[in-house]
């Protein structure tokens, strides 16, 4: 556990980059949550409350020479103390530390997620990683207790957490922006409105990821209505790869691999190369037509078309509706499991023959679906964050037709946020019969 041994010095912060920029024997890391905004906690009001007894510490020793403690401003509890970690076999081995920013963090998904991110579970048992949480004035002191939580599980990869409500502030130098924070829809409220509001937080987004991100910053847009929020972030980033930009809709790909694996009679992980096409809404694909069970194409095994094209394919698309009418809320805990998916997608070589379905930048694709949205897609990647569109899949004229309408919608998506794009006035004309999947 790493912080369970001190060297005999402490060493005061002073640049976090150059610490992290190589992991020698010597390298020094310190763990601290800052709470930069808009509250600085003073620091004689904190308490160190980790697994460390008491007599376990050692004075800092600039603290012995001119009684100045070494203590950080703006800090909190443990985090208060400034300390190296003895370089353990398993840190010398450890990568760089990578900055993860997630947006609404002090959400039901986050809540869900930042404790898999901070346990190694999704960038793997020797990164350590340093989360960058982006809150709300409103969610401020939920922010906190969310900080609080994860200083007191004591991850030993999670260096560093600071908190903030300024997007500028947070997403400097992360290399990874989880965007969950949206407004949900309100009673009555249109989707035009809806696009329109959460649209401005993604372009305000998209222009802090630009200004002050890592320039190969991966995003992954989860907030509602996620693949047209994630074009108009990307549009706000013109320094950004439009690559790097994502729209959840590894969730559905799950929901369509149970529902097939619960008709075959087989455990799910028996089912691959499923694609879910377009939209994050109740016009997406499933994809039967190329999906496998056991190896098998998926129409040979069910041998149910009617069940396939109908019943199935509704189930995927109004899953989340389903859910919201059950517990009253949007799914939370298998959204932050799919989050983890995607992410590992990108991050671990795709296993041979298969693929994963990612919202992705249509410019360029291979399919003849419209350029300049962000459109479902199957995707394979060498593990190294990026990812290209597989080639080899079949279409017939009902998976053409399915895909044709969730892309009108995206496209009539986009003239409404035009005026968030940079590309004029909006025009808003949904087509009536769609919905986003919490909208029934
Ligand atoms: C889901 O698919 O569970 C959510 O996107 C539903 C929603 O609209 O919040």
């Amino acid at each position: 556990m790493a912080v369970s041994k001190f060297t005999p010095a402490y060493k005061e912060t002073h640049s976090l980059s150059s610490q992290f920029s190589s992991l020698t024997e010597t390298s020094v890391f310190n763990n601290r949550i800052c709470f930069s905004h808009p509250f600085p906690r003073p620091c004689n009001a904190a308490r160190a409350f980790c697994s460390v007894s008491q007599n376990e510490l050692q004075a800092p020793v600039a603290a012995q020479q001119n009684d100045t403690p070494k203590i950080k401003h703006e800090c909190f509890g443990v985090f208060c103390v400034t300390y190296d970690l003895v370089a353990e076999e398993e840190t010398k081995s450890w990568k760089k530390l990578i900055n993860v920013a997630v947006s609404g963090a002090a959400g039901m998904i986050s809540n869900h997620l930042l404790f898999k991110l901070a346990s190694g579970e999704v960038f793997g048992p020797d990164q350590p990683i340093a989360l960058k949480l982006l809150g709300s004035e409103r969610s401020f002191e939920a922010l906190e207790g969310v900080a609080m939580e994860l200083e007191d599980s004591l991850y030993p990869l999670l260096r560093e957490v600071s908190i903030g409500i300024d997007p500028y502030d947070v997403f400097k130098g992360v290399e990874w922006a989880l965007l969950i924070g949206a407004k949900p829809r309100g009673p009555g409220m249109e989707r035009a409105a809806l696009l329109d509001v959460n649209g401005q937080i993604f372009a305000e987004q998209g222009k802090a990821l630009n200004a002050v991100a890592s320039r190969n910053v991966k995003v992954l847009v989860v907030g509602n209505p996620c693949n047209t929020n994630a074009l108009i972030c990307m549009k706000n980033a013109p320094n950004i790869p439009p690559k790097n930009f994502h729209a959840l809709t590894r969730l559905d790909e799950n929901r369509a691999k149970c529902q097939l694996a619960l008709k075959a009679g087989v455990f799910y992980d028996k089912v691959s190369n499923v694609t879910i096409w377009g939209n994050h809404s109740t016009t997406q694909v499933p994809d039967f037509l190329n999906a496998k069970i056991g190896g098998v194409p998926a129409k040979e095994v069910i041998q149910d078309n009617h069940w396939l094209e109908n019943e199935f394919t509704q189930k995927v698309q109004t899953r989340g509706g389903a859910l919201i009418k059950k517990w009253g809320r949007s799914s939370a805990a298998s959204t932050a499991v799919s989050i983890v998916d995607a992410i590992r997608s990108l991050v671990t070589p795709t296993p041979k023959g298969d693929w994963f379905s990612t919202g992705v930048y249509t410019t360029g694709n291979p399919y003849g679906i419209a350029e300049d949205i962000v459109f479902s897609m199957p995707c394979r990647s060498e593990g190294d964050g990026d990812y290209e569109l597989v080639e080899d899949v079949i279409f017939d004229d009902y998976l053409r037709a399915r895909i044709k309408k969730s892309e009108d919608e995206l496209l009539a998506e986009k003239k409404c946020v035009a005026h968030l794009t940079g590309e004029g006035n909006a025009y808003c004309d949904l087509p009536g019969d769609t919905m986003l999947p919490g909208e029934m």
